[in-house]
């Protein structure tokens, strides 16, 4: 019981590490969209958003690129409810990630 209790943690950790949890956005894109066009445009538009080779995999990793890349470059640093909002915003609009 032990045994497979410990392992299921450490899948839990793995997943989350390697990015592949599959975890769906509950976010408001509108509001997303508004932080987006707030802070977000200085640096760039779509075009890293659409390009071939594109960071994230899935809506997960938006968030979580977001939250440990260009969150730390923006004025006023996002929350999370604001990171889920954007995320959901920019996977509705480009991405469009079923997961
Ligand atoms: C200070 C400049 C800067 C600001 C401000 C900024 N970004 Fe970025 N962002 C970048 C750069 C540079 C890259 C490309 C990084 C790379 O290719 O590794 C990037 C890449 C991204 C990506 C990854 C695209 C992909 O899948 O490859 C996402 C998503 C993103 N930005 C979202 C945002 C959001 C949302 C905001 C506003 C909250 C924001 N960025 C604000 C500089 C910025």
């Amino acid at each position: 019981m032990y045994r497979i209790l410990s392992m299921g943690a450490l899948s839990g950790v793995l997943l989350l590490g390697s990015g592949i949890a599959q975890a769906k956005l509950a976010g408001d894109p509108v509001a997303g969209q508004k932080i987006y066009q707030a802070n977000c445009l200085s640096c760039h538009g779509s075009e890293v958003f659409t390009r071939a080779d594109r960071r994230a995999k899935n809506q997960r990793d938006i968030l979580v690129f977001v939250q440990q890349n260009c969150n730390r470059a923006v004025k006023k640093p996002l929350n999370m409810k604001d990171l889920e909002n954007v995320a959901t915003f920019l996977n509705n609009k480009y991405y469009k990630f079923p997961n």
